[in-house]
């Protein structure tokens, strides 16, 4: 019944390194969660609480994230008999375990017998007991101190079938601590990186500017951010050693689960900050997971209630980010009602917590957990909703989209194809976007125009390639190109020789690379190339680069293409095309009217197109793809901002964040399984292909 394309799809496998899982069974579709805290409660609820859950529909919980006070109560005296008697209740009730770390609260022997495991801020305040996240991850005795008690959890857990997996920790992010023990360890990191050798830090690091020169590594303290004109290539690195500390502190808490545990899988739960640089760079752990809050007070959203339905590419730019890091992903927390942290915490929309679970799952999603099950009655949280109100039992209006849901999802199991069971039209428009966060550290440096924004740029692409109904893969240079029809690297500004070779292999085997305006203008250490400025790719492109403008926002250049006028401020670059290289789009104003912004050329098999210039709204980003894809006749849809379309499981999934309706050409022969044609503001159409 439906196209299988078992050979497209192995290749495309391949080409991104992805493999099936062994954790998850496609027939699930989906295994949905909830966060319990057990030390939280009486435990003569617990089983009230298990056996509600379970009748909502849930398969499995979430324990000890903040619990290492119970834990280990004492140091080195452990007590796990109220978690036994949590994870056999909940097994009761049919409800698996994620079982977690506790590394984001110490208790407080640990922070008053060790204080020097306390994060140190850049101004030189210490962080205290008394709320989470204060412990340093640079300071070996805490990792120490960490890796014991993991080491017995593992021992107690590691085995039992009833846990399935483990997540690390809670939201660990990049730490810019200033404690000495990551002072010493920047040293570390720079010896070894510099192999023991000063002058070639000082080359690096351009220390002869400013008279910045280093005699010894000693000499070196944490780059202070906050300091006006402080060397940017020392902050380079040292945000790269920041977020080495945080993966490495992974890392090694999941080789400690590792020896003990079986067949559990073992992951965290990331915010995803997409420039915090840590993300995927824990290769230890099975696939990484995310955490998504949609509505906190900020208005991102479409219409004057959008702010209740949150931004409609927020899920999923995570999804594609997520995804293809390791082949799989799942989200460990989405809010079920109102949170507590935003400057204003409305109620979501109606809908709009389905609408999110089910922008979950579109992006081949194995589970989504939801933080958190009841709302708790004292602490820094008590304005969080839970899926069960104040009383406990009580459902609240998330906890019923929670549920229907989850019997949504039970109602398709059993009924669809396999995961990677898309149409071909579809699969013909994967594109990927090429990123490396350390462009977005080092523009952020020298941004030349504080108009200018990273994200953002990468957002025009995203958000193109989304209205396509194109299925995107955010990938780093470890991934394959070969096997995406398009590859996007937005603002690639740190680049290398090696890297200007794989992307002219690939084009010249066929691939069609887009590159934007500020790539491969600096090498990895953030200098100038000793070369015209930009010559890195221009045997690349075909361009030479004759000079770059930044504009005021009041008073944007224009460029026009086919007839039409689009505006900009941040960046353009006036382009010199080589032979053979066509111009698509020129400036119309300023005294380089008439001049190129815009090209494109043939390479090999393949193209090469060059965008010089960051478009205002994005427009003229979107113009350029829908030509080039034209022209490559790749087939793709043009759906409004606001409604996305996934396949998976031989199932596509529309999803509606617009404040009017939208009705959905439904391809010819599709059943609709969920929904219908015309589908609601915050309304999800599920459709069966043919
Ligand atoms: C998350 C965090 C959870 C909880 C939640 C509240 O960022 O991981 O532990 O604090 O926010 O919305």
């Amino acid at each position: 019944m439906r196209k299988r394309l078992t050979a497209a799809l192995c290749l495309c496998l391949v080409a991104t390194g992805l493999s099936a899982q062994p954790w998850f069974k496609d027939a699930d579709l989906t295994l949905t969660g909830a966060y319990y805290y057990p030390e939280h409660w009486d435990e003569s609820q617990w089983e009230r609480d298990f056996k509600q859950m379970h009748e909502l529909g849930f398969e499995f919980t979430h324990f000890a994230e903040f619990a290492w006070a119970q834990l280990e109560p004492e140091e080195g005296k452990y007590d796990f008999d109220w978690l036994d008697r949590a994870v056999a209740l909940a097994a009761k009730y049919d409800l698996k375990v994620v079982m977690c770390t506790s590394t984001a609260t110490p208790p407080v022997w640990l922070s008053r017998k060790y204080p020097e495991i306390l994060i140190r801020q850049e101004d030189g305040t210490v962080l205290d007991h008394g709320a989470r996240q204060h412990a340093s991850f640079a300071s070996p005795l805490y990792r120490e101190l960490s890796y014991a008690m993991i080491a017995e959890l593992a021992k107690h857990y590691g085995e039992d079938a009833r846990v399935i997996g483990w997540q690390l920790d809670n939201e660990p992010a990049v730490q810019f601590d200033y404690n000495p023990a990551a002072e010493e360890g920047f040293r570390d990191f720079l010896r070894d990186k510099y192999n023991n050798d000063i002058k070639q830090l000082n080359d690096a690091w351009g220390t002869a500017f400013w008279s910045e020169a280093y005699t010894s590594f000693d000499e070196i303290t944490l780059p202070k951010r906050a300091q006006m004109f402080m060397n940017h290539h020392q902050i380079l690195d040292y945000r790269r050693f920041a977020a080495k500390q945080t993966n490495d502190f992974l890392d090694g808490q999941c080789m400690v689960i590792r020896k003990y545990a079986k067949n559990q899988w073992v992951t965290t739960n990331y915010i995803p900050n997409y420039d915090e640089g840590h993300i995927g760079g824990s290769h230890t752990l099975d696939f990484p997971s995310y955490t998504r809050y949609m509505v906190y007070g900020d208005n991102e959203g479409i219409g004057r209630r959008g702010y209740r339905v949150g931004n409609p590419l927020r899920i999923a730019f995570a999804n594609d980010f997520f995804r293809p890091v390791q082949g799989t992903y799942g989200v460990m927390e989405l809010q079920p009602g109102q949170v507590n942290w935003g400057d204003i915490n409305p109620q979501p929309l109606p809908g709009a917590v389905r609408l999110w679970l089910w922008s979950v799952f579109a992006g081949g999603s194995d589970f989504i957990c939801t933080y958190r099950y009841r709302q708790p009655l004292y602490g820094t949280e008590q304005y969080h909703y839970g899926i069960v109100g104040t009383d406990g039992v009580t459902v609240t209006p998330g906890g019923h989209e929670y549920a229907r849901f989850m019997e949504e999802i039970k109602a398709l199991r059993g009924n669809v194809g396999a995961r990677e069971d898309k149409p071909a039209e579809y699969l013909a428009r994967r594109t990927a976007i090429l990123f490396n966060h350390e462009n977005a550290w080092s523009i952020e440096r020298q941004k030349q125009n504080n108009t200018w924004d990273t994200m953002g740029h990468v957002d025009k692409y995203y958000r193109t390639l989304k209205s396509f109904g194109a299925p995107v893969d955010i990938i780093d240079e470890s991934k394959e190109l070969a096997g995406y029809p398009v590859v996007i690297a937005p603002a690639y500004q740190l680049a290398d020789a090696e890297l200007v070779t794989r992307w002219k292999a690939y084009a010249e085997q066929g691939g069609n690379l887009v590159l934007t305006c500020r790539t491969a203008q600096k090498d990895r250490y953030g200098r100038l190339p000793e070369a015209p400025f930009g010559a890195m790719i221009a045997d690349l492109t075909g361009d030479a680069l004759d000079f770059y403008d930044l504009l005021l926002p009041d008073d944007p250049g224009k460029v026009t293409m086919d007839g039409k006028t689009y505006t900009w401020n941040t960046w353009g670059e006036i382009l010199k095309p080589g032979e053979g290289v066509e111009t698509w789009a020129t400036y119309t104003d300023e005294f380089y009217e008439g001049q190129p912004a815009v090209t494109t050329r043939r390479l090999g098999k393949g193209t090469v197109t060059y965008v010089g210039v960051d478009s205002t709204d994005g427009a003229l980003e979107r113009d350029v793809l829908r030509k080039l894809y034209e022209k490559l006749a790749i087939p793709v849809m043009d759906l409004p901002y606001g409604v996305t379309m996934e396949y998976r499981n031989g199932m596509g999934i529309v999803l509606n964040y617009m404040d009017t309706p939208y009705t959905f050409r439904l391809p010819e022969g599709a059943k609709v399984l969920v929904g219908e044609a015309t589908i609601p503001t915050a309304g999800v159409l599920v459709f069966a292909v043919k």
